[in-house]
């Protein structure tokens, strides 16, 4: 690491304490405690997550840091202030619920800070990318998650911070997010390197239920087997939790969780009118593809008798076509 990166992680570190202590003990940062108890987050996991609060003030993070003895070019570097035309410095983040974004060892090395009103702009200011920081190469919570995706042999996929929190909290530890954009393929390799299973559990609005498509695309490439949990009612992880607990959290949306093909089927369903006879043979093909890329001859059969089922057409007459693409497949 560069002297300058090294600064930029020591400042980080400093900020994430005094964040955190503000949020936790200051008068300065009771807004902030009163947001995340009011989103049902008890003490245990905002010390966990050493959440924080940024004060509205212009500099007051500045001027905490400059005492420390950082200098304000590494402080702009960093992204913490900004430098104003009259050669003031002004402070990145003021008024925001900050969530400290560590890499796999466990150091700061960005923030994201949410407004605390929903109709603020932007909804969560993070950290600039940087030599320490990627937002693709790096995977919210992974460096506390990382054991029991290996205990678990599963790790689960969310899109935000709130959502790994909550999660947390419903005692589902095995979790990461993407940070709202979608899995790259380092990402998706990194996943690879511990675990065989991903759950992806994205929002259940349309956004996520793309997002969910394109990543589960992504993570059977590298090699993963992929599941897929549905959240109804178009909420996502942390607001379901909040609404219907921790064992519906646990037992009807992760252990529920679908496979590839039965999410597969369903999201192709709405690309076809399947009146139309063309269409239907179109849907049909484009399944029996998929179908003949699984391994398990149980949950091919499965899946066969579910399409011979519903178009009526013979079991017989289907499976003689998915040799067709299986022998395709080599
Ligand atoms: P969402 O819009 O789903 O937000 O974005 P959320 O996580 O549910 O946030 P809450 O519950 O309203 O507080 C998912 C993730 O995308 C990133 C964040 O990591 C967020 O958690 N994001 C979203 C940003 O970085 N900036 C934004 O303005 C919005
Ligand atoms: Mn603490
Ligand atoms: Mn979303
Ligand atoms: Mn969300
Ligand atoms: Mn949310």
């Amino acid at each position: 690491l560069s002297q300058e990166s090294q600064s930029v992680l020591s400042a980080y570190e400093w900020v994430t304490k005094l964040y955190h202590h503000l949020l936790r003990y200051a008068k300065d940062g009771k807004e902030g405690y009163h947001y995340l108890q009011a989103r049902g987050l008890a003490e245990e996991a905002i010390d966990a997550f050493q959440l924080g609060f940024a004060p509205n003030a212009k500099d007051f993070t500045a001027e905490f840091l400059e005492k420390k003895g950082f200098h304000r070019q590494i402080l702009v570097k960093a992204g913490l202030v900004s430098l104003l035309n009259d050669n003031s410095v002004s402070d990145r983040f003021r008024g925001r619920v900050i969530f400290p974004i560590r890499n796999h060892l466990g150091k700061t090395v960005a923030f994201g800070g949410r407004a605390l009103g929903d109709d603020q702009e932007p909804k969560y200011l993070n950290s600039p990318e940087s030599d320490l920081f990627q937002k693709g190469k790096l995977l919210f919570n992974f460096d506390l998650a990382r054991k029991y995706i290996r205990k678990e042999g599963e790790a689960v996929l969310f899109e935000g911070y709130m959502d790994v929190i909550s999660a947390y909290q419903a005692d589902v530890r095995n979790v990461v997010a993407t940070m709202g954009t979608s899995l790259t393929e380092y990402q998706a390799k990194l996943l690879k390197r511990y675990v065989n299973t991903v759950i992806i559990c994205y929002d259940g609005d349309n956004a996520g239920v793309e997002a969910t498509s394109k990543a589960a695309d992504l993570l059977r490439t590298v090699g993963c087997e992929v599941k897929i949990a549905r959240l109804k009612d178009g909420l996502d992880p942390d607001s379901f939790i909040q609404k219907y607990g921790k064992e519906a959290f646990q037992n009807e949306v992760i252990k529920a969780s679908e496979t590839f093909i039965a999410f597969y089927m369903r999201y192709h369903r709405q690309a076809y009118n399947l009146n139309l006879e063309g269409d239907r043979i179109k849907y049909i093909e484009k399944m029996l593809e998929q179908l003949a890329m699984i391994d398990s001859p149980v949950e091919r059969e499965y899946y066969l008798k579910e399409l011979s089922k519903e178009f009526d057409i013979s079991l017989d007459t289907l499976a003689g076509e998915l040799q067709t693409y299986q022998s395709r497949n080599g």
